[in-house]
């Protein structure tokens, strides 16, 4: 490898972020190379889609840096951000209601194109991708939960990114969605997207990701393989003590 693949996409280092007393994030540091899908896990209330806001620049951090592409974007604007490859899926999905499905898109593919008629072009190939090609010409607000999470994440692919954060794309959608979902990513996965998930299955955890980082309390606990951070008798623990956890 050489240097420059040595160097890790994102790079985030002793960051903490507090909500006045209560400490969301803790001295967290990790990072992710080029090509890597990384899932972060953790109880409710863990840190983990604050981790998110962080690195999308929607929050900004108490304390520590975070690189990007070699940047220190720290203190960088969330627009800028996005510009500099960094989108994200919401795990409350946030769509323009009274746009349709495709212009709900066109708004990601606005920055690559100069007639509207190449935008909406683009954007019904993301559309056709996440397989909303029937409900393309539906106002947003039409849409199931399962349905809207495709929107977002069709809305994130199509800023062309270079890290995509998903926040729990299989929350809330019904059973018989997720291979479809799952495929996706996958399908994401083997043209080099990096990423970074938040899911609470461990089925989908195992399928997708290279690595693991399981939170608690704001903090890193036990970062692995998947398998291992599964089998890990803290993680054990705390997801038998909360009644099964989520996966
Ligand atoms: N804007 C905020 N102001 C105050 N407290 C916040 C804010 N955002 C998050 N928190 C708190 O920070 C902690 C971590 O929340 P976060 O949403 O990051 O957890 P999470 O791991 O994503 O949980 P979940 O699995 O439920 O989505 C929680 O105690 C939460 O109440
Ligand atoms: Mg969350």
């Amino acid at each position: 490898m050489t240097q420059q693949e040595n160097t890790p996409l994102l790079d985030v280092r002793s960051v903490t972020m507090a909500f006045g007393g209560i400490v969301a994030v803790r001295d967290l540091s990790f990072t992710v190379t080029k090509g890597e899908i990384l899932a972060l896990m953790g109880p409710n209330g863990a840190g983990k889609t604050t981790t998110f806001n962080l690195i999308a620049g929607a929050l900004l951090p108490t304390s520590g840096q975070i690189f990007f592409d070699g940047r220190d974007i720290t203190q960088t604007k969330p627009d800028a951000r996005c510009k500099a490859g960094i989108a994200r899926t919401f795990q409350i999905t946030q769509p323009f209601d009274e746009l349709t499905v495709v212009e709900n898109v066109m708004v990601a593919t606005m920055p690559y194109h100069s007639s509207m008629s190449q935008m909406r072009k683009d954007a019904r190939r993301y559309v056709q991708m996440v397989g909303l090609a029937e409900r393309a010409d539906v106002m947003a607000k039409g849409l199931s939960t399962g349905q809207r999470k495709r929107l977002e994440l069709a809305r994130a692919m199509a800023t062309r990114p270079k890290l995509l954060l998903m926040d729990e794309v299989t929350g809330g959608v019904d059973q018989k969605s997720i291979p479809g979902l799952l495929d996706l990513v996958k399908s994401l996965r083997d043209e080099g997207q990096t990423l970074i998930i938040i899911e609470h299955n461990m089925r989908v955890i195992n399928e997708l990701s290279d690595r693991a980082i399981f939170m608690n309390r704001g903090a890193r606990m036990v970062e692995g393989t998947p398998h291992e951070v599964a089998g890990h008798p803290q993680v054990v623990d705390l997801y038998l003590g909360e009644g099964g956890g989520h996966a």
